[in-house]
């Protein structure tokens, strides 16, 4: 019995540390990682923060302003957390974690640094006057100390609503963190998972609700979480009348790959993107919710136009399949089109407009390939499957996606953003109807970009995470 655990654990190591061992198993489609490093790029956050940061600051600054002893490349940054130096009060942590994970803290502080990310977010980019293609943009940072900022909304009377990834919802007024929402559904915080998207009800004014997606057990830890939207109202900054509207099964221990982002399309509908949970088979099957993209009435109830709901054994609020990681979720009640895009393996991040019963083709199809490197699909196309509007090699891995609305951005109306969790930056996407014509990356460095959003009052607001900063994009002369 310790023997297996020990293999399993083992395995789940392999599994979620990418690169380095995937060499040793040649083909093996279990080892499809997630696209962006994210799950092991996030644990060393984790790590990080509470086993380093006790001595070394959360901000990297310990490091930026350091003058190097053992020197400051990836592997130097690995040995000295493996070996430690004792006697001058660093301690070995060749017994507290992996050599895996060691890797991955000597990465997250060798790419913070690369990349000067410090305190308050870039510090080689002068955020006053940033010049883009078309406009000068201030950066405006507007809320700074949180860790991944997963969602953001706008409350009627100017306040903040953000959904930590880590599991708190605060609530900010002009920048300031005046409350942390309570009550709170019980939330697992693991890999990808934690609280996720946010959205208020398009009648929020009237009725109250707000929408948010987390990762949940039904069960219990060992038998795994998916992705749960929850309605609730705000009384006093805590949640009340709430509701689990829906809950995608099945449920697995896999940390990635949840979705999770949530867009209502006005008409009294909404829809929530699910991971295919590192199974690939999910998305190809009707009778899981993984992989997919469903449609709901507001209420959670089916509605009893969605494609499958006449088809035996499929789940009803089924409206689109073959997703890998839906990450970028957007109705764009102008034209009635859902875009969505979503990360491949190594390559093949996509960006899609979504049609109810289509198949979009994971993992049949697709422009990537393996982590290892080897052939994953020679096919890029196949009848009866969709082919992406835009597609990225290699992978960017896209986060929030939102288009430019109103006057505050001119030359930008009617552009699609797009975030890198990957590249760090922001992917602005001229259009014309369904085509892509021309991507501009702006902001590179900016930090993982996260989430996307339209401020009531015109302005674009962006989150990056480690640090978990929001700005406002500003035009300026
Ligand atoms: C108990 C306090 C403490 C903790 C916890 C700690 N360190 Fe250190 N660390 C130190 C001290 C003190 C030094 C400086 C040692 C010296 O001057 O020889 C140091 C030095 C280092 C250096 C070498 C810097 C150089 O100049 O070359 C690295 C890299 C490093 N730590 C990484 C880490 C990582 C990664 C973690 C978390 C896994 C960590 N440390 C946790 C105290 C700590």
């Amino acid at each position: 019995m310790r023997n297996k655990l020990r293999i399993l654990i083992l395995f789940l190591i392999i599994l979620i540390s990418g690169k380095g061992y995937s060499a040793n198993f040649p083909g093996n489609k279990e080892l499809m990682l997630p696209a962006d490093e994210d799950t092991s790029m996030v644990h060393a956050a984790r790590n990080f923060k509470s086993i380093c940061a006790s001595c070394h600051r959360e901000d990297f600054s310990w490091f930026a302003k350091r003058k190097w002893k053992y020197g400051k490349t990836q592997g130097d940054i690995y040995t000295s957390a493996k070996t430690g130096y004792p006697e001058f009060g660093m301690p070995s942590f060749k017994k507290r974690f992996s050599d895996q994970e060691l890797k991955d803290l000597a990465k997250l502080i060798y790419t913070k640094l690369e990349f000067n990310i410090g305190e308050n977010g870039i510090k080689d980019l002068d955020t006053r006057r940033i010049v883009t293609e078309k406009l000068n943009i201030r950066l405006d940072t507007v809320i700074t100390g949180l860790s991944s900022p997963w969602g953001m909304v706008f409350l009627p009377g100017g306040d903040m609503l953000v959904n930590d990834r880590d599991g708190q919802m605060f609530r900010f007024r002009k920048g300031q963190k005046i409350a942390q929402i309570q009550g709170l559904p019980d939330i697992q915080v693991a890999g990808q998972g934690g609280l996720l998207d946010l959205r208020l009800h398009p009648n929020y004014k009237k009725n109250g609700w707000i929408y948010f997606s987390y990762s949940s057990c039904s069960v219990s830890k060992e038998v795994g979480w998916n992705t749960t939207l929850m309605r609730a109202r705000l009384k006093k900054n805590t949640l009340v009348d709430k509701q689990v509207l829906f809950k995608a099964l099945p449920e697995t221990k896999v940390g990635y790959h949840l979705g999770g982002r949530i867009t209502f399309d006005g008409k009294g509908h909404l829809f929530i993107s699910v991971g295919e949970r590192g199974n690939g088979d999910n998305a190809q099957t009707l009778t899981n919710d993984c992989g997919k993209i469903h449609r709901l009435n507001d209420d959670g109830t089916v509605p009893s136009d969605n494609p499958f709901v006449n088809q035996p054994d499929a789940k009803k609020s089924i409206w689109s399949y073959g997703q890998r990681n839906p990450q970028g979720l957007y109705y764009n009640t102008d034209t009635d089109i859902l875009w969505e895009d979503e990360h491949g393996p190594k390559g093949g991040d996509e960006l899609n407009i979504i049609q109810p019963g289509k198949n979009y083709g994971w993992p049949v199809i697709s422009f990537g390939i393996n982590y290892d490197g080897t052939i994953l699909t020679k096919d890029t196309a196949k009848v009866g499957m969709e082919q992406p509007i835009t597609y990225w090699v290699p992978s960017i891995a896209p986060s929030g996606l939102a288009f430019v609305k109103g006057n505050r951005y001119p030359g930008w109306e009617g552009n699609i953003l797009v975030g890198s969790l990957r590249f760090m930056y922001l992917v602005r996407c001229e259009m014309e109807g369904k085509t892509v014509t021309h991507k501009e990356i702006m902001f590179p460095n900016i930090g993982r970009l996260r989430d996307i959003e339209m401020s009531p009052d015109g302005y674009i607001y962006i989150s990056v995470e480690d640090p978990g900063i929001i700005f406002r994009l500003v035009p300026v002369p």
